[in-house]
């Protein structure tokens, strides 16, 4: 037998190296928990450390574990109570432990025969969360990779449903002009489908929004009749829950009842927000989501799971396998109805990671309950963020924030400057320093810090501390010569 492979294969040195993995992660927990003067996300720049990598790479000796500690310190630490950056969520450990498991199985999931039971609790998964959004018994869909996956999924159903012919199989005729209708906080792979469907700009009409940054639905009628006196076969409303930037709602009931009246088919990018519909607090926000044609929900966003996980639900489940007609024989046979448990005749994968057993592993270790706490807790954080700006003097929100994303900036006292400067120029600072991960985003062409708490550890001291901060790093950008005040 050859020895490099023996030595690759062997279970001793896997058990070996796979506790000092499990004790040096645990510690890292720990640390995470502890020790806020931990650096978020520590400095570093792209050229210098694609060299230290190369170089890494030339050197003849080699420590697995040492290499796993350097990877941990150079990264951006997602459990650390002040990293409050993009909507990347801290995963449950037992959650990233399972998929260890699913690494090591690697059952492909195309066909059946390829993942047996992973792919019967990959339905029960889509079952499970189908009813907890308050779809029927008739509600299917898949789990695929990522929400910018999962988004192209659903348009491509409703493109298939909509245009009125086998468009998958004859393809695009000259006048078809199809278009779907979204506001202009929609999530950017939202209309980049409508440009992988050759749609191209003009395929995704923007309906405008209200001061909250929310499709403003009494302006539903007249972009509709707008689009269509321009000639475009406008076949579904995209509802957004919430948005990536500001972190609010559409009104999903009335846009439901839109597009019901319309004859349009109503998907929602419920990517980051829709598994609020799980919990009794900030469910009214979700309402009309269990009207959708098609809804798109990423578990690792609010639900605790390594990335990527993303449900794409159908309300009628036979939609979910019109999505992709493909022919392809050899793995597919030639069957008019594809059967549920060949998920690569629905998803646009072929080979497909063990995608449900961690949510499962979940589900029956902590119940549904986590999820609701999860979401309530990090919603309710952001809620107290919101109350802590307003009671601030001269903070300032950009929206009145739904849940755990929340945009705002500081006006110093006097401040007659670029606002939008010194707000990026506060942001660089807090990078730089390191004690917070925050990101920015522009609201009506102004530039915001963003926040998202992503963190259930994160405390009402962390939120007050980065106020401080950042009032701190404006008055020594605004006077540079002046010693930091702790
Ligand atoms: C609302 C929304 N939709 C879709 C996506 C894309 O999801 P993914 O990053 O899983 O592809 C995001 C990502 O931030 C999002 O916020």
């Amino acid at each position: 037998m050859n020895h490099l492979l023996n030595h690759a294969f062997d279970p001793e040195e896997f058990r070996k190296e796979g506790h000092q993995l499990v004790d040096l992660l645990a510690t890292y927990l720990q640390d995470c928990r502890d020790a806020r003067q931990m650096p978020v996300l520590p400095p570093s720049e792209p050229d210098k450390m694609l060299a230290f990598w190369e170089n890494d790479l030339n050197r003849k000796e080699f420590n697995l574990q040492e290499f796993y500690q350097t990877l941990i310190d150079q990264s951006n630490h997602i459990h650390h109570p002040r990293y409050m950056g993009h909507q990347v969520v801290p995963p449950a450990p037992l959650s990233a432990l399972t998929e260890l498991l699913e690494a090591l199985l690697n059952n492909g999931m195309a066909i059946y025969e390829m993942g047996p039971a992973s792919t019967a609790i990959e339905r029960v998964v889509i079952r499970w969360l189908a009813a907890h959004l308050g779809m029927m018994e008739e509600a299917d869909g898949i789990l695929t990779s990522g929400g910018s996956a999962g988004n192209l999924t659903g348009l491509l159903a409703a493109r298939q449903a909509m245009s009125g012919y086998n468009i998958w199989d004859e393809g695009a005729r000259d006048d078809t002009r199809l278009a779907f209708m979204v506001s202009a906080e929609a999530h950017y792979s939202v209309s980049r489908a409508a440009q992988i469907m050759g749609w191209g700009d003009k395929g995704v009409v923007k309906v405008p929004v209200n001061s909250r940054m929310q499709l403003d639905a009494s302006k539903l009628e007249e972009s509709l009749a707008n689009a269509r006196a321009s000639g475009l076969n406008v076949i579904a409303l995209v509802g957004n829950a919430c948005t990536t930037s500001t972190g609010t709602y559409d009104p999903l009931w009335e846009m439901a009842n839109f597009a019901e009246s319309h004859g349009l088919w109503f998907h929602v990018d419920g990517a980051h927000g829709g598994a609020a519909a799980m919990t009794e607090k900030y469910r009214h926000l979700t309402k009309g989501i269990e009207r959708a044609d098609s809804v798109v929900i990423d578990f690792h966003k609010m639900m605790l799971t390594p990335a990527l996980t993303t449900a794409v639900l159908f309300r009628n489940g036979q939609h979910s396998f019109s999505t992709f007609a493909q022919k392809a024989e050899y793995l597919l046979g030639n069957s008019v109805q594809k059967p549920w448990y060949d998920s690569a005749g629905r998803t646009l994968e072929c080979t497909k990671k063990m995608l449900g057993v961690k949510v499962y592993a979940m589900i029956k270790l902590y119940g549904d309950q986590l999820f609701r706490d999860y979401i309530t807790t990090t919603y309710d954080l952001g809620q107290l963020m919101s109350v802590l700006i307003k009671r601030e003097k001269g903070f300032e929100l950009a929206v009145e924030p739904d849940g755990n994303i929340v945009c705002f900036r500081h006006r110093p006292d006097g401040f007659t400057g670029d606002l939008n400067q010194l707000t990026a120029a506060i942001r660089k600072r807090l990078l730089d320093d390191a004690g917070f991960y925050v990101v920015q985003t522009s609201v009506n062409d102004q530039v915001y810090l963003r926040i998202t708490i992503m963190n259930p550890f994160t405390k009402e001291e962390d939120l007050t501390a980065l106020l401080r901060l950042i009032r701190e790093n404006a008055l020594l950008l605004i006077n540079p010569g002046q010693e930091k005040v702790n």
